[in-house]
């Protein structure tokens, strides 16, 4: 069987499409020797990116206008010199930049040391095809008169200047380069690789031990990983001319003695080379990264800024797939690189009240009840998406995205635990008899079900919201703040289904029992598994059975629909629509056959309430109720004037 599905495919082109307008364009300068670049003259679209990689002798980029080549424009681009002996491999410092607009850009090398400008050492980006055109350019060039400018050590100005530097290059235990020098306003870039490696700022004296000193020097943490490369990277920007001395703070295999050190504009003479900084290093003490030091730098996965983990150990790059075989309990204490997934971790303090009232706590407990459910069945998809059945669904990008919600989940859920302890009050633990069997057939039934459990602790939260503003008003902020993190979630499970933006839950209140109840008689075969808040049985509410739908033809509106009546039912029967907005609609069940009419005002995903008693508000409905919730899709088409 396969996992493969057009829509998702389609989903992932219209992706790639979007970031695929912006290119990137690699020319090179001197390749070969040859005083060029190549290409000469290209074109390129707003937005696009044009990488120079520079090779053989000592070239730069410059801008000038058409009327003056060879000379740097007022404000003009300037990449600065870039020395490298090699004719074949680039250099480990490029210049890249961004195109703002269709004019035409002019552009050349101001090297005059065999005036290279002037013997053809040009290039274009949009030179017009008749008029002004890169050949005229290139002529106009080979008369320039005076000298070019600028001269060597003029700064880089208007695009980016970046040095790579690999980390445990080869596998070996080395920077390479190691021994650089660099101009102001150039971003050093270093790339982590195989297998555990650090990068820390020290003083020449010391070469194993992070720099002493005013705002401390950088540090990049430990990351372990297995690929190479892994795209974890570590970003500095050069500020001054200082030399700076780095190494690799880990002391299995003793990296930094063992010559697993660099520098950038040491001196190439007297005592402080990076040939004497290396002697000294090979001679120091056990290295140290030091948990508490400063962290000066710019640390980024594939591009994307993550997060640092107190200065210390970024554990891994994705969310372990092993959290899935071991659904974390509430309590856990998360491995530190599930807060830099989720953007952080929950505060240290809620500014919590003296007490917290019964109610709160019921609500609070009925709330984790809810999300231990959301987060086992988050792990459970997340495994097959990520290295399951499902793997090759959606790209990697979507797979690693979904990831960190889930630690935002974890996060989320932790919140109840933290205000259930902090009170002395218990927390409620996973129900371990979740039946998951059918959810996970097949990626769709899965994520519709994720959709359905968002819904409902949306729900959930939104009637915490309301019923404990005033009694217990410091659950407002985080409350809140859960509502936030799981309508993003919303936003992205709806996007991998691939749906009209009607199906996206909209903030319909469901009585927190009630949304309990539902996860307890859809997914808690066992008893043990009862809501925390049901200790009277009656308030676990059995499911609600929609046998069929009347679905207007022009429209697929549906219109009616005919339920399962319960056994034991006497008198009227209702149906209780809750809609957005705090919007609440009854209908009465027909008694011989279980039809009820759809109110006309309702749209996209609503949830039914069978009750016995007609026009219960809200907060009263938990007392009217026989079966449900149930949620169903109505129509696309809605208005709220009947709400
Ligand atoms: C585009 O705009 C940025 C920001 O102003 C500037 O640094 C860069 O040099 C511009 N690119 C070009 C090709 O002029
Ligand atoms: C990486 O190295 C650090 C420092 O030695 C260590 O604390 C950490 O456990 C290592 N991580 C892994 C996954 O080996
Ligand atoms: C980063 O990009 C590389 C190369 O495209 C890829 O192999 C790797 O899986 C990516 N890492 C993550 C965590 O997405
Ligand atoms: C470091 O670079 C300087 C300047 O290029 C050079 O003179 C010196 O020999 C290099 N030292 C080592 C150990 O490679
Ligand atoms: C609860 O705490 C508030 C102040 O936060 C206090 O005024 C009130 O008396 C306390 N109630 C109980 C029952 O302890
Ligand atoms: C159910 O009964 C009512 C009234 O007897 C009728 O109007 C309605 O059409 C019936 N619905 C179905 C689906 O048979």
């Amino acid at each position: 069987m396969s996992w493969f599905r057009p829509s998702s495919l389609a989903l992932g082109l219209a992706f790639s499409a979007s970031f695929a307008t912006a290119a990137n364009i690699e020319v090179t300068v001197g390749k070969d020797s040859k005083l060029e670049f190549n290409p000469p003259s290209i074109k390129a679209e707003i937005g696009d990116t044009i990488t120079y990689k520079f090779f053989s002798k000592n070239h730069a980029v410059a801008q000038s206008t058409f009327a003056d080549p060879c000379h740097l424009q007022d404000n003009g681009i300037f990449s600065g010199f870039t020395p490298n002996a090699s004719p074949d491999v680039a250099a480990p410092t490029d210049f890249t930049i961004t195109v703002n607009d269709t004019k035409p850009l002019w552009f050349y090398c101001p090297q005059v040391n065999g005036n290279h400008c002037q013997n053809g050492m040009v290039h274009a980006i949009n030179a017009p095809d008749t008029g002004n055109t890169f050949d005229a350019y290139k002529a106009k060039a080979q008369q320039a008169a005076t000298p070019s400018t600028p001269a060597v050590g003029t700064l880089p100005v208007g695009g980016l200047r970046k040095l790579h530097i690999d980390v445990g290059f080869n596998g070996e235990l080395m920077f390479n380069p190691n021994n650089v020098t660099e101009l102001i306003g150039t971003v050093v870039e270093f790339s982590y690789n195989p297998a555990n490696h650090s990068i820390v700022q020290s003083s020449f004296d010391k070469p194993c031990q992070p720099i002493e000193r005013e705002g401390g020097g950088f540090v990049a943490p430990f990351v372990p990983t297995q690929q190479t490369p892994s795209g974890v990277t570590f970003e500095v920007t050069l500020t001054n001319s200082d030399p700076i001395w780095f190494y690799c703070a880990q002391t299995k295999k003793s990296h930094c003695q063992s010559g697993m050190v660099g520098s950038i504009n040491a001196a190439t003479e007297g005592e402080k080379t990076f040939q004497a900084f290396k002697d000294l290093a090979a001679k120091a003490p056990p290295s140290t990264i030091g948990p508490d030091t400063p962290v000066v730098g710019a640390l980024k996965l594939n591009g994307t800024f993550i997060a640092n983990v107190g200065g210390n150990v970024l554990d891994t790059t994705t969310l372990d797939p092993a959290l899935g075989g071991q659904i974390p309990p509430p309590d856990m204490n998360y491995p530190p690189y599930i807060g830099g997934m989720a953007g952080g971790n929950q505060p240290a303090n809620y500014n919590w009240g003296d007490n917290i009232t019964d109610e709160a706590v019921v609500i609070l407990r009925t709330l984790q009840y809810i999300d231990n459910f959301i987060v086992v069945l988050l792990l459970e998809g997340f495994n097959q998406l990520s290295q399951g059945q499902w793997s090759d669904v959606y790209p990697g990008s979507i797979t690693q995205t979904l990831g960190s919600l889930v630690a935002q989940s974890l996060i989320h859920r932790r919140t109840y635990t933290d205000s259930l302890q902090h009170f002395g009050k218990d927390v409620v633990s996973i129900c371990d008899s979740f039946d998951f069997a059918a959810v996970l057939t097949d990626v769709d039934t899965w994520l519709t079900t994720v959709l359905t459990g968002l819904h409902l602790s949306i729900g959930a939260t939104l009637d915490a919201l309301t019923l404990l503003a005033s009694s217990d008003p410091w659950t407002t902020p985080a409350l809140a703040t859960g509502l936030g993190s799981q309508a993003r979630m919303s936003a992205l499970v709806n996007l991998m289904q691939n749906h009209v933006a009607a199906a996206a839950p909209r903030e319909v209140l469901i009585p927190n029992e009630l949304a309990a109840s539902y996860i307890a008689a859809h997914y808690a075969t066992d008893k043990s598994c009862a809501p925390p808040s049901s200790t009277d049985s009656a308030k676990s509410f059995p499911a609600l059975v929609i046998k069929d739908k009347t679905v207007q033809p022009d429209t697929n509106r549906v219109t009616a629909i005919t339920i399962e009546i319960p056994k034991d039912t006497t008198g009227g029967l209702f149906i209780a629509w809750l809609g957005p907005w705090g919007g609440l609609k009854y209908t009465s069940v027909d008694a011989t056959n279980g039809t009820a009419g759809v109110p006309d005002s309702l749209s996209g995903h609503v949830w039914a309430v069978l009750t016995n008693k007609d026009g219960a508000s809200a907060a009263d409905l938990d007392t009217v109720t026989v079966a449900g919730p149930e949620i169903m899709w109505v129509s696309q088409q809605w208005s709220v004037s009947d709400f």
